[in-house]
């Protein structure tokens, strides 16, 4: 089955988004570093992604996250922005280096107290915090001991995720605990794309040990200190894999591709431990110890999953680890960020995911696209390609609910536009457009259309 749309000439394409329960949550996502800038106030210190800017060559245009979208200081404005697009829940990641300066020790009243009123002024609007606590800002002071490859960063996650949920924990009840354990792992330390920028397969399989581990930790934190009943998740970014060709060494790649992607994070996470085939692969085993495995596989409220795009793999012995190339797909459409236009995509990894791996709750916690938005002179913007992608891929959801997913909500990447990492600013991803020379905000069709969609979906349910 594939994802359906309606078209018409007269009308503009409907998607068929019925099978979805009354209770789906509609939401857009967010994430501190690329949108709050101030990254000196109220005793916030530095994150690697403060010192990975600095280094030459390293962002798009020299960019860095200093300013962003302000949201730190524009905050209501941004949520007022969101209740009127009328969605029920917004996905957003509180910063460590503005709660816990040093990465452990000393905690930062002000930097708490940030996160509380915007918390505040949340549920003052009807919209439902998810609060992520690890998208990618580590504090600096820990990254100089060591970073994600040493076990202590996993331990002082846990102690931090405590203080936010002490502090939150009696109005928030969704929490996603890291953020892309693959970009942290393979991009930060093994491809040198993403902070701390390391190339070193060792490091980077510790690494992924131990935000799994920081994962698990930090759920039992939550638990035990948030007042309220919690729902807690990961959140990952998934791909479905195709082979180049039939060719078994294409085949045999794409396997390895599916390993490094997907299963070295779904399965240790559903009780499975690392696969064999990977360790393998590597060469290097994963730092486990004690009871790891069964501290990372505590069961989850629900699975976050973030979806871009598929990948198709071509056999590359020569190439780094895992030895399996990703190759462009003639003819198709592809986004700004050159990444495959493949709702199918989507409906396929959640059905998939659910039959393989059976988890509580599904959450597509993020989709969405770049796009070379212009605004026009009677200042719209007439994002035709993003209201296409974000139609097609609710579509897709739809359609896996139909085949038995237990989706619970979707969150449009992203609210705004916003700091895209290493390509810095060029790259808008937003259901608003932010003008970043006078930060003026503007709703695009894209985000009237997705307001349009919830609404109907909440007439008829
Ligand atoms: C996933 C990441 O979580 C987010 O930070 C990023 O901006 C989007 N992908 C788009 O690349």
């Amino acid at each position: 089955m594939s994802p359906s749309i309606t078209r018409t000439e007269e009308n503009p394409p409907v998607p068929d988004l019925s099978t979805l329960p009354p209770d789906f949550r509609w939401g857009v996502a967010t994430s501190a570093y690329q949108i709050e800038g101030a990254v000196t106030a109220d005793g916030r210190r530095p994150s690697i992604w403060d010192t990975f800017c600095t280094r030459p060559g390293a962002i798009d245009n020299g960019d860095t996250g200093e300013v962003a979208c302000e949201h730190y200081h524009r905050w209501p404005q941004d949520v007022a922005l969101m209740r009127g697009l009328g969605v029920g829940a917004y996905r957003f990641s509180v910063a460590w280096p503005r709660v816990r300066p040093d990465g452990v020790g000393r905690v930062n009243a002000a930097g708490l107290d940030f996160y509380d009123r915007l918390t505040d002024g949340l549920l003052a609007a009807g919209i439902r915090p998810y609060v992520t606590l690890y998208h990618w800002d580590l504090p600096q002071a820990l990254q100089d001991r060591g970073g994600w490859p040493h076990r202590e960063t996993a331990e002082a996650f846990a102690d931090y995720a405590a203080v936010v949920a002490a502090r939150l924990g009696d109005r928030v009840s969704d929490w996603c605990t890291v953020n892309e354990p693959l970009c942290i792992a393979w991009i930060g330390h093994l491809e040198g794309r993403m902070a701390p920028g390391e190339r070193d397969l060792g490091r980077a399989v510790s690494a992924a040990h131990h935000v799994l581990l920081g994962h698990g930790l930090a759920t039992a934190a939550i638990r035990a200190h948030a007042d309220r009943p919690a729902s807690i998740g990961p959140v990952l970014n998934l791909s479905p894999i195709d082979p180049a060709s039939d060719r078994p060494a294409d085949v045999a790649a794409a396997h390895r591709l599916d390993g490094h992607v997907n299963r070295w994070w779904l399965d240790p996470l559903h009780g499975r431990g690392y696969p064999a085939d990977m360790v393998d692969t590597y060469g290097v085993e994963p730092p486990v110890r004690g009871d790891d495995l069964a501290v990372i596989a505590a069961p989850a409220d629900f699975l976050g999953v973030n979806y871009y795009f598929r990948q198709v793999a071509a056999d590359d012995p020569d190439g780094p680890a895992p030895y399996a190339r990703q190759v462009p797909v003639p003819g198709a459409a592809h986004t700004a960020m050159d990444w495959e236009v493949h709702p199918e995509g989507l409906e396929r990894l959640l059905v998939e995911v659910s039959r393989e791996y059976a988890p509580a709750r599904i959450l597509v916690t993020e989709s969405g696209s770049a796009w070379p938005d212009t605004v026009t002179a009677d200042g719209r913007v007439d994002d035709t390609e993003r209201t296409d992608h974000l139609e097609r891929h609710l579509a897709a959801c739809a359609a896996a609910v139909g085949r038995g997913v237990p989706l619970a909500g979707y969150f449009a990447w992203s609210l705004l536009d916003n700091f895209e990492w290493a390509y810095g600013y060029d790259k808008r991803f937003g259901l608003v457009h932010v003008d970043y020379a006078t930060q003026r905000r503007t709703v695009k069709a894209s985000g009237h259309r997705y307001a349009e969609l919830i609404r109907s979906h909440q007439r008829r349910t």
